[in-house]
């Protein structure tokens, strides 16, 4: 038996949402780019669960059936309140809060499909009322109620503001949730596939997915790009930072993909996205620094940008705390861990590989005493 280190590689399923082939990314047959620019994200949603578009009808139902899911337990927002949330990550108290979920969920448990896709619904439909509660406590300020009648990503801005938001911060919104809702076997969605492969339930998927997410070289790599813009500061110092960088070995953050050889499909919606954002902001060396550092890293080391190099100028751009950018990413690629998680269930095997032992030989056991 012989190891490949980070499975790279390796094909541990078969899958009908989405495919990543030659550098171009589908959901379901349907290429990113038709999507993003066409859809919204509920539309994108109602296809990774139901593997089909939705017709105008069944459009609007389910908008409806998300927006009347958002409320809270207030359990779970207390729950918010009881720490010190300066010294809380907003994943790690997502992660606590989405556990915590499950416990007020009646049918956490049950595990017939219908029970599982209105579990679907509400985890998708709560997260976001999540992840804007945790902000207004943090600022001091109420949780805001969810409203009944708006888009799920004009919900999670009012949420997080408590006002409406303009036109173009909902298309930024709905269209980075688009752009990462899902990703093929990446980490986070091939934890919550081995977590509920046990026949554990939704809740238990989501929250290890989570976990998973909020590591640097998954998710977590979008704060940290946006982390080290700010500590480039000017346009100026963007080369002489990286190439220090890569002179002491650091990773760029934001760049680089285990699947991805040329491009990643995603990264150029969210570059256009960054520099009309920016430009409007007033904020253009953001995307000014982004592109000296694209270009420098592509040029030095042959790798591309990930969805995550621009997605932390166009956040930034919208006035969103540095450490929610990750928690926006976990409300879209939800969508896509759910997807996953009802392809398991609906034809499931224990998913348990074996490791290439590599430690000492048989050894004889020493008592206690005599060691
Ligand atoms: C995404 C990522 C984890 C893929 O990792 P991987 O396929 O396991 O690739 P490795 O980490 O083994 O890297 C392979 C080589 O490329 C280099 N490399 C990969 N990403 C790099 C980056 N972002 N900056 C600098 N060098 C990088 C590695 O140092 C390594 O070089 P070496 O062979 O000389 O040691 C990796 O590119 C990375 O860490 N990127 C930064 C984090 C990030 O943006 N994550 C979000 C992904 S969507």
């Amino acid at each position: 038996m012989t190891a490949t280190k980070g499975l790279e590689g390796v094909v541990a399923t078969q899958s009908s949402i989405s495919s990543i082939i030659d550098d171009q990314l589908t959901y379901v047959g349907y290429r990113i780019d038709d999507l993003a620019e066409n859809s919204s994200f509920e539309e994108v949603v109602f296809l990774l669960w139901n593997l089909r578009l939705p017709n105008k009808l069944e459009l609007d139902a389910f908008k409806k059936e998300l927006a009347e899911n958002m409320e809270v337990p207030e359990a779970v927002i207390d729950q918010l309140r009881s720490y010190d949330l300066s010294k809380v990550h907003p994943m790690a108290a997502l992660r606590t809060s989405i556990s915590l979920l499950g416990l007020y969920d009646e049918e956490q448990d049950i595990m017939e499909e219908e029970a599982n896709r209105r579990k679907a619904i509400r985890l998708q439909a709560k997260i976001s009322t999540i992840v804007a509660a945790f902000s207004r406590i943090r600022q001091g300020k109420e949780p805001v109620k969810p409203l009944k009648d708006v888009s799920y990503a004009e919900n999670f801005l009012y949420m997080l503001n408590g006002k409406k938001p303009t036109e173009i911060e909902i298309e930024a919104i709905d269209k980075a949730l688009i752009l990462h809702a899902d990703h093929e076997l990446n980490a986070s969605t091939f934890t919550a596939r081995v977590c509920v492969a046990t026949l554990s339930d939704i809740y238990s998927g989501i929250t290890a997915a989570i976990g998973a997410l909020k590591g640097p070289l998954h998710g977590g790599a979008n704060e940290r790009v946006m982390k080290m813009l700010s500590e480039i500061g000017t346009e100026d110092n963007a080369l002489p930072y990286v190439k220090e960088k890569l002179a002491n070995k650091e990773k760029i953050m934001g760049m680089g993909h285990r699947v991805y050889r040329n491009g990643d499909p995603r990264a150029k919606h969210l570059k256009k996205m960054s520099q009309e954002l920016t430009t409007l902001t007033g904020q253009e060396k953001w995307y000014n620094m982004s592109v000296q550092i694209e270009d420098y890293i592509k040029n030095e080391k042959g790798l591309p940008a990930n969805v995550d190099f621009y997605s932390a100028s166009v956040y930034h751009s919208l006035g969103i705390d540095h450490d929610l950018f990750t928690p926006i990413f976990a409300m879209s690629r939800v969508s896509g861990w759910i997807a996953h998680i009802l392809e398991q269930y609906a034809n499931n095997r224990l998913i348990r590989p074996r490791a290439d032992y590599v430690g000492p030989n048989t050894q004889e056991y020493v008592m206690l005493e005599n060691r």
